[in-house]
């Protein structure tokens, strides 16, 4: 036997056990005539001593050991010297008199720093990812990830859902972003999408009479990767038959409120808030918003428009909004630090930003002037601006100053201590989404959640005469300003199904083509149904207080799609691209 314990297991109560530990050299310490070791493994750290007393020549071969190298020794459980206890290890009350050591691996001395906590630049971690997952920080993200999926699974367990499992090698449907292909050698010319989602699979096992459904799934996305995106992520897909939005809800509460108790012992408090699309919109221009703190938009252009000022005259003139947000406190902020926050509103679309400082004398900014005393006192009421006040305004029509306002809230919270309580989750569903939003650039209406989300039973008549204004019956769950989840009630009847595709533009050939295998289903015997899907990968950072999905998976790739541990993507041999019917643009 190498082991007979862990590194993490020994207490006062195995004083004088012979025990043998195997692991890792975390440190080591050649104190004059004694060699210290702490051993570490999954499970702790527990400090080994060789005495030149104890044996001479095992002694020697301890003061060779350096940092990782893996070796298994063996000795007595001996209770610390007074004064030498340290309470903050779980074994720090004892350590091991070795009276063996076995050099099981030697290790290069590692390029990263072991003992770091957290300031190791990310770049340099994930090159050397497998040291960087030894680390014991960094091995308990991924335990934590295991533990929600267990209860994960175990909650949908107890209520009777069945885990199936469905293909990687699917068809390429337009559903949102781009499909990572697989050429298919067999059929030259033709290719697997890997699935972005299990969607239509799951919808297809509602129609099969599977009724409960969940799967823990990888999903592929070829997207621009952005903070919280991968190339590939887990799911948490969820479908279920004969129901409405509120059984959904109300099964993911129970399961978020178990997952809240037993990883962080926090009790959630339920129902989960609930806010509307437009409200969200609203008040934080963006339908993931953050409600830990305050700082909402507020929409002032009845105000706006009785100014003189052009800037905002002509905006409403024109159908747009002047919307604002009040920056408690950021009255200190520069002409230069407004400068650049305009700057970085202009890299989405505004066309300015307008301002108005809250002074000794009240309101302040070259455009004050524009407004009469009893404007501006209106608009200080409204937005409750106070002195130290920062009001900031966006004039253009309505998605683009949400936008922009949204990001100046978050960015301008973010920048200060003390805006963003810490160590709280504030959890929100959000509802009433329009199921369908104009495409600008390619002159077409797409889907806000995705093709397959049902239409609000009340708003079935505004598919043809207002789509823009019908309501889908589509639900996200949103946590500190992150889209955790999203889901809906789907369309079961092939009527409805094709009728929101002739909305999306998709041709009855295209249909046929691409969903053909939906539609036919949904003509024999297809059950009302709905279901949602969460970034696992999301929920589990996030619980853990991580910013970034790649701290809660083992080997995540880098901002440009690549795996640095492994250097894939790569090139491949040209016997490969021959046997697929593969050439190159670039030999061509
Ligand atoms: P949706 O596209 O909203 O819905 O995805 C569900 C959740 O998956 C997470 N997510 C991601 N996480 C990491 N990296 C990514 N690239 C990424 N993309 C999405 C988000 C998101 O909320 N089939 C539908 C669900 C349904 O209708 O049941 C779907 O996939 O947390
Ligand atoms: P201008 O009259 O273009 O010099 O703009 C005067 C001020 O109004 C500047 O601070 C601009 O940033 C701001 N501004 C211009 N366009 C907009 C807009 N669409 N929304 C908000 N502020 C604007």
């Amino acid at each position: 036997m190498i082991r007979t314990h862990t590194c993490g297991e020994l207490r006062k109560s195995n004083l004088d056990q012979e025990v043998r530990l195997a692991g890792w050299v975390n440190s080591w310490r050649d104190h004059g005539g004694l060699v210290f070791i702490d051993l570490r493994d999954r499970y702790g750290l527990t400090q080994v001593v060789f005495s030149p007393r104890t044996d001479a020549k095992l002694h020697d071969l301890a003061r060779t050991l350096r940092s990782e190298y893996v070796v298994a020794v063996r000795g007595k459980v001996a209770a610390r010297p007074e004064g030498t206890v340290n309470p903050s290890m779980p074994t720090g009350e004892i350590e091991i008199a070795a009276d063996d050591l076995e050099i099981q691996n030697k290790a290069e001395t590692p390029a990263i720093d072991m003992a770091a906590e957290d300031s190791i630049a990310t770049a340099q971690r994930m090159e050397w990812r497998v040291l960087d997952l030894r680390r014991p920080v960094v091995q308990q993200r991924l335990i934590f990830r295991h533990k929600v999926a267990r209860i994960m699974r175990r909650y949908f367990d107890s209520l009777d859902f069945v885990d199936v499992e469905t293909p990687f090698l699917a068809k390429s449907t337009p559903e949102g972003a781009r499909d990572f292909l697989v050429p298919c050698r067999l059929n030259p010319g033709t290719f697997f999408a890997l699935p972005q989602s299990p969607q239509l699979f799951k919808q297809l096992l509602m129609v099969a009479g599977f009724d409960r459904y969940y799967q823990i799934v990888r999903c592929f996305r070829d997207e621009d990767l952005r903070a919280q995106r991968q190339p590939e992520f887990t799911q948490l897909d969820v479908e279920m038959s004969f129901i409405g939005m509120e059984d959904i809800i109300g099964i993911i509460e129970g399961m978020m409120a178990l997952i809240f108790k037993e990883t962080l012992g926090l009790e959630l408090s339920l129902p989960i808030q609930r806010m509307t699309y437009r409200e969200a919109m609203d008040k934080y221009g963006c339908d993931a918003p953050d409600i830990r703190y305050g700082m909402n938009l507020c929409d002032v252009s009845d105000i706006a428009k009785r100014t003189t000022f052009r800037v905002f005259t002509s905006a409403i003139e024109s159908g747009g909004v002047i919307k604002g947000f009040n920056a408690k406190g950021f009255g200190d902020l520069s002409r230069k630090d407004i400068d650049n926050l305009q700057t970085d509103i202009a890299g989405i679309g505004a066309k300015g930003l307008a301002w108005l400082k809250y002074g000794d004398e009240g309101l302040a900014s070259p455009i004050r002037k524009f407004f009469s005393d009893d404007l501006a006192a209106e608009l200080a009421t409204r937005m409750n601006a106070q002195k130290g006040d920062l009001l900031l305004f966006v004039a253009d029509e309505p998605k683009i100053a949400n936008t922009c306002l949204s990001f100046l809230r978050t960015t301008l919270a973010r920048s200060r201590e003390g805006i963003i309580p810490k160590g709280i989750f504030k959890l929100t569903w959000v509802v009433d989404f329009p199921l369908v939003e104009w495409n600008k650039d390619e002159k077409r209406w797409d889907s806000v959640h995705h093709p397959f989300t049902a239409p609000h039973p009340d708003d079935v008549g505004l598919i043809e005469t207002d789509p823009g204004n019908a309501r889908s019956l589509g639900y996200d769950l949103v946590m500190n300003g992150v889209e955790l989840g999203g889901g809906s009630i789907r369309m079961h009847r092939r009527e409805m199904q094709e009728k929101v595709f002739n909305l999306l533009g998709i041709s009855p050939e295209r249909a046929r083509d691409r969903f053909g295998f939906l539609l036919k289903n949904l003509e024999y015997g297809a059950p009302p149904h709905g279901g949602i899907a969460f970034g696992l990968d999301r929920m589990v950072a996030m619980l853990q207080g991580a910013d970034d999905i790649r701290e809660v998976i083992a080997f995540p790739k880098n901002q440009k799609a690549a795996c640095p541990l492994t250097g894939a993507p790569s090139v491949v041999e040209p016997k490969q691209l021959r046997e697929l019917h593969i050439k190159l643009a670039d030999e061509t």
